[in-house]
């Protein structure tokens, strides 16, 4: 198959380099020019594990090429991927589809045979419908079919994610679409993964709906966390003990500072909106939007709380800046938050995260960066573990309780065992166990 993505965002890049390692044959088209010229470098735009790999092995096969020329991308392709941004609109928090009607005007615009257009970015329910009147309308002669193709990608893990997914949701219900998006995920067929066709705005509400209740997870149990605090329970062994029954399942229950990143904040409120605009209340989305926020700002305070005494001048330490590991997006990220109430209170932050810290460095103010966990420590009053990058996990503890002025370690995310630390002579304050 020729496949053409529009976008070489997060998104774009790592769906078409993985295309690419399918068998297909993939041009990827973005508008910046510098950013075609990096990659056509081999140099990414985002951190990934892997891609720059993929990408390589695939350019070198010649399967994989990047332009900025979209008319000609688009000439040759079966489908046409759209994989553009879609944040959330200043002000309302619905969906900005202003990319996403910009790109299918050029698409439809360069269309030279029947093609299947397929909007791979996260789009509210009615977006294909729209797309479809743009493209009759920019060129009525065309022949195309416009699928819905959500992705649910976990940064960090992206590439594992598009080449073993639980499912591939497509909705269409053209036979001569569906026989294109079959060729299309044909590989993964080898690995029996299920290919799921359904009603286009049924799989425009599966991305929201699933992004909600990973969410809804989440929440319910940090939520259960601060009830543990309180009664003298531990919610790593309450997660345990409900994750293991099949019907809740383990994953996504892990209590934390809060869920961030470029997705869950995005789409629950884009979801919202949906639901506002036609009139049907979703309250539990709305509460888990409303709790998670109000979590992160809690979280200074909980460190606070810890410290006890007056924080001014006094130094915090923070490991970890990221929204989650093995990434450098720092969006909606709960240390943003964290940080600033820390700062609020007259604290001092020296920060180290193994990827984040240049992103982190244009929207922190203030913080000093350090160059590895230990220098975060030194002289610090508490040490805060916000994010679980795997260098924090196995870090010499006594080496951190000399180098701390006040041996105090918050850990957000639960990855020490209380009588480790307090062995090393650290006071220790996890989430959730009391
Ligand atoms: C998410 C979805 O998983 C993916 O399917 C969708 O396409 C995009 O959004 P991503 O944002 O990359 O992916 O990260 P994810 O691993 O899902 O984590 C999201 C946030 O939830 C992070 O801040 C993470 O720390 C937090 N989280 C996740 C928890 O606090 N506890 C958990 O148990 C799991």
């Amino acid at each position: 198959m020729r496949i053409t993505m529009i976008g070489t965002g997060y998104v774009g890049l790592v769906s078409g380099a993985c295309f690419a390692d399918f068998g297909h044959d993939v041009i990827c088209v973005d508008k910046d020019a510098a950013k075609i010229a990096a990659l056509d470098d081999g140099i990414m735009p985002i951190f990934e594990p892997g891609l720059k790999e993929l990408v390589a092995t695939n350019v070198a096969a010649k399967r994989l090429s990047f332009t900025t020329d979209l008319s000609a991308g688009v000439a040759d392709a079966d489908a046409v991927f759209i994989a553009v941004g879609t944040p959330s609109r200043r002000g309302d928090g619905h969906a900005d589809l202003g990319y996403v009607h910009a790109a299918t005007r050029e698409i439809a615009a360069a269309l030279t045979k029947p093609t299947v257009i397929v909007t791979k970015s996260t789009v509210p329910v009615g977006t294909g419908d729209e797309v479809e009147r743009i493209v009759a309308e920019v060129a009525p002669d065309a022949k195309a079919w416009v699928v819905s193709n959500p992705e649910f990608l976990r940064e960090g893990a992206a590439i594992a994610d598009f080449k073993r997914p639980d499912r591939v949701v497509v909705g269409t219900e053209d036979p001569d679409a569906i026989a294109v998006m079959e060729a299309i995920y044909r590989p993964l067929y080898l690995n029996r993964s299920a290919l799921m066709f359904t009603g286009r705005r049924t799989a425009e509400l599966i991305k929201y709906a699933a992004n909600a209740f990973l969410a809804t997870k989440i929440t319910f149990i940090n939520e259960i966390a601060d009830l543990c605090e309180v009664v003298g329970a531990d919610v790593k062994d309450v997660s345990r003990g409900i994750g293991m029954d099949n019907r809740i399942g383990s994953k996504f229950l892990h209590a934390g500072p809060g869920y961030g990143g470029s997705c869950f904040p995005k789409d629950t409120l884009a979801l919202l909106k949906t639901a506002e605009d036609h009139d049907v209340p979703v309250r539990i989305v709305e509460a888990v939007v409303q709790v998670n926020d109000s979590r992160k700002r809690a979280m200074g305070r909980k460190v606070l709380r810890a410290m006890g005494g007056d924080p001014r001048g006094r130094r915090v330490g923070v490991l970890g800046l990221t929204f989650k590991p093995d990434t450098d997006d720092m969006r909606d990220a709960p240390s943003l938050s964290l940080i600033q109430a820390l700062q609020d209170a007259g604290a001092v932050v020296r920060a180290y995260d193994p990827e984040g810290q240049e992103q982190a460095s244009r929207m922190l103010k203030d913080v000093e960066f350090a160059e590895d966990a230990y220098a975060a420590a030194e002289g610090a009053d508490a040490l805060v573990i916000v994010t679980e990058w795997n260098a924090f996990r196995a870090l010499d503890l006594e080496r951190i309780a000399a180098a701390m002025n006040t041996p105090l370690l918050v850990d957000l995310r639960n990855v020490y065992h209380r009588r480790d630390v307090e062995a090393a002579g650290l006071r220790y304050q996890g989430i959730g166990r009391g």
